[in-house]
C-alpha cells in the first residue's frame, strides 16, 4: 500500500524522554513571535529552551506563521533536531491554521522516523481539540505518498520515499485525532484509486475495492453487465464496449441515518482509462487518462470515511465504471443509443463519454432510490481547465440552496467552488438532427453544455454536476498534497455532509 503517517498521542513529560528505540527522534514546539512556546512545552524543555532565541538570532526567525527553525542536536534535549515553528500572524487578524502547521510539519520533517510534537501554544486555540483534529489531518494529507511500484523500496530514513513513519502529538486530545482518521483514510484512498494505473484498475478490479467498504458496514451492489443491459443503461455500456474489460456500476450505501429518511446521494464518473475511443485523443499526455476515475474514486472515498466516522446520514454512492477503448467492436461516431431514460443519444464524438455514463447512473439513483439530491463529480471536460484552471472545480446546479451549501464547504475546506451557469439556450447546442439530443455542443461553452446534457437525466431532483478535470488529477502540490491523484472532493462532500445533512 501506499505509505502513510501513523498518529499517536502521550503527555508533553513523556515526550522528552530519551526515545525507547534506537534512532532518536525528532521534536516540534511552537512559539509565537516573541519566540516563546506553550507554558507546558517551555516548563518540559526548562533551560533546554535558551537554544530558541540564541539560534533564531542567528538566522533572523522571527516566529512568523509558516516559518520555521530547524536546530540539530540541540543542546540539554534527548531529541537529536528541534523544529521550532512559527505561529505569529504576519498581518493583522490572521488566524492560525492548524491543518496547514500539519502539512508543515511534515514537509519540514521529511527524513525523521520518530517525531514528536509538543501540541502546546503560547496563545491556545479556542478549540483545541478542533485544533488537534485539523493538525493532525494536515499530518495524514501531507503524509501521503504513492510509492508501491518503486522497487528501490523506501528506507525509514530516505527523504525521497516518505514522511516521517510516527508521530505522537503530545498534549493533544486523542479523541479528536481518531476521529479524522477515517476522513484521512477516505481521501488517501481516494488518491490511491486515481494513482493505480489502468492495467491494475479497471472497472472490475475497481468494483472489488468498493466491496471492501463492506468491512465498514455499507451496502455494496455490483451491477454486472447482464443486469445493466435488463435496466436499458445503452448509453453506458455503449462507451464500454470497445473494451475487453467489461463494466460495472457500482451501489454503495451506507445507513447511518433514520429508518425512512431519504439518501443523499453522491454519483461518481469512473472512466477507469480513457483513450477516447474511435475519436481517439492524441498520444501525447495520453496517460494522464487512468485519472479519469477520480470523481469515482472520490465517491468512494467519501462513503469510506462516513462508515469509519459512523456518520448519522443515510447516503449513497453510485460509480459507473467503464473503459473507453477503440477497437472493432466499439461504439462509432454516429452511432445513436437509447439510453435508461429512454432519451435517444447521437453520438458525434465518442471521446465524449463521461457525459454518456453519468446519463444512467443519474437516471438510475434517482429513480430507484428517491435521493434528498444529488451531487455528481466527473473530470468531464478539458474546458473546465480553460475556464478555472485548477484552481477551482466547476459547479453547475438547478439548485440554489445546494449550490450554496457546497460553495460554503469549498470555502471552508480549501477544495473550492465556482458557480457557472446553466439554460434553456445552452440546450441548443445539443439538439440532434437525427436522435433528441447528441453528446457534444461544439467548441464554445464546452463545460456547460456537458452539463447541460447531464441535466436532461435529472428531473426535479436538486442536483449539482461538478466538473473536476482540474481539480481531482495532475494537481499543483501544495501544503496538503504532494500525489498526482489530489483525492479532491473528499473532504469537501465529507463538510458538507456534516454540516447540513447529519441528524445531530
Ligand atoms: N476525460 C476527458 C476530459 C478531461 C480532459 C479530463 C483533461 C481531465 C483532463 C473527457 O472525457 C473528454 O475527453 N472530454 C472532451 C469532450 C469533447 C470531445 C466534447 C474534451 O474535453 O475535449
Ligand atoms: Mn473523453
Ligand atoms: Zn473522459
Amino acid at each position: 500500500m501506499s505509505a502513510s503517517v501513523t498518529l499517536g498521542v502521550m503527555s508533553i513529560a513523556e515526550a522528552l524522554a530519551p526515545p525507547a528505540e534506537s534512532g532518536g527522534y525528532a521534536l516540534v514546539v511552537f512559539v509565537n513571535g516573541a519566540l516563546a512556546p506553550g507554558a507546558a512545552a517551555a516548563a518540559a524543555l526548562g533551560e533546554a529552551a535558551g537554544v530558541i532565541p540564541r539560534a533564531a538570532a542567528a538566522c533572523d526567525f522571527k516566529g512568523k506563521i509558516g516559518s520555521a527553525l530547524d536546530i540539530l542536536a540541540p543542546a540539554g534535549l534527548a531529541a537529536q533536531r528541534l523544529l521550532v515553528l512559527g505561529t505569529a500572524p504576519e498581518k493583522e487578524g490572521e488566524k492560525v491554521d492548524y491543518l496547514r502547521l500539519g502539512g508543515l510539519t511534515v514537509a519540514k520533517l521529511g527524513k525523521a522516523a520518530q517525531v514528536r510534537v509538543l501540541f502546546d501554544f503560547a496563545a491556545p486555540p479556542e478549540d483545541a481539540s478542533a485544533a488537534a483534529g485539523d493538525f493532525a489531518l494536515g499530518l495524514r494529507l501531507r503524509g501521503y505518498k504513492f510509492d508501491q511500484f518503486k522497487s528501490k523500496k523506501a528506507s525509514k530514513d530516505d527523504s525521497e520515499n516518505g514522511g516521517p513513519a510516527d508521530v505522537k502529538i503530545a498534549g493533544a486530545d486523542e479523541a479528536a485525532i481518531a476521529g479524522v482518521q477515517g476522513l484521512a483514510d477516505g481521501v488517501d484512498l481516494a488518491r490511491t484509486l486515481v494513482n493505480l494505473p489502468p492495467n491494475l484498475l479497471y472497472p472490475e478490479s475497481f468494483a472489488d475495492k468498493a466491496k471492501e467498504l463492506e468491512k465498514l458496514g455499507v451496502a455494496v451492489e455490483i451491477l454486472d453487465v447482464p443486469a445493466m443491459e435488463a435496466l436499458g443503461m445503452r448509453a453506458l455500456l455503449g462507451v464500454g464496449q470497445g473494451s475487453k474489460r467489461p463494466s460495472r456500476v457500482v451501489v454503495m450505501r451506507w445507513n447511518g441515518g433514520t429508518k425512512d429518511a431519504q439518501p443523499v446521494a453522491f454519483v461518481g464518473k469512473g472512466v477507469c482509462f480513457d483513450s477516447g475511443g474511435v475519436s481517439l485523443k492524441p498520444g501525447a499526455g495520453m496517460e494522464d487518462m487512468k485519472g479519469d476515475m477520480a470523481g469515482a474514486a472520490c465517491v468512494t472515498g467519501l462513503m469510506h470515511a462516513l462508515a469509519s466516522r459512523k456518520a448519522a446520514v443515510n447516503a449513497l454512492g453510485a460509480i459507473g465504471l467503464v473503459e473507453n477503448m477503440p477497437d472493432g467492436a466499439a461504439q462509432r461516431p454516429g452511432d445513436i443509443v437509447t439510453a435508461m431514460s429512454g432519451t435517444t443519444i447521437e453520438i458525434i464524438n465518442t471521446d465524449a463519454e463521461g457525459r454518456l455514463v453519468l446519463a444512467d447512473v443519474l437516471w438510475h439513483v434517482q429513480n430507484a432510490y428517491k435521493p434528498a439530491f444529488m451531487v455528481d463529480l466527473a473530470t468531464l471536460t478539458g474546458a473546465i481547465l480553460v475556464a478555472l484552471g485548477q484552481e477551482y472545480a466547476g459547479l453547475f446546479s438547478n439548485n440554489d440552496e445546494l449550490a450554496e451549501r457546497l460553495t460554503e464547504a469549498g470555502t471552508k475546506t480549501g477544495e473550492k467552488l465556482w458557480r457557472m451557469p446553466l439554460g434553456a439556450p445552452y440546450d441548443k447546442l445539443i439538439e440532434s438532427k437525427f436522435a433528441d439530443i447528441k453528446n457534444t455542443g461544439g467548441r464554445n461553452a464546452g463545460s456547460i453544455t456537458a452539463a447541460q446534457f447531464l441535466q436532461r437525466f435529472v428531473n426535479d431532483t436538486p442536483w449539482a454536476h461538478l466538473d473536476i478535470a482540474g481539480t481531482g488529477m495532475s494537481a499543483p502540490t501544495n501544503d496538503l498534497n504532494q500525489s498526482w491523484g489530489s483525492g479532491w472532493g473528499v473532504r469537501l462532500l465529507d463538510r458538507l455532509v456534516r454540516d447540513y445533512y447529519e441528524q445531530k
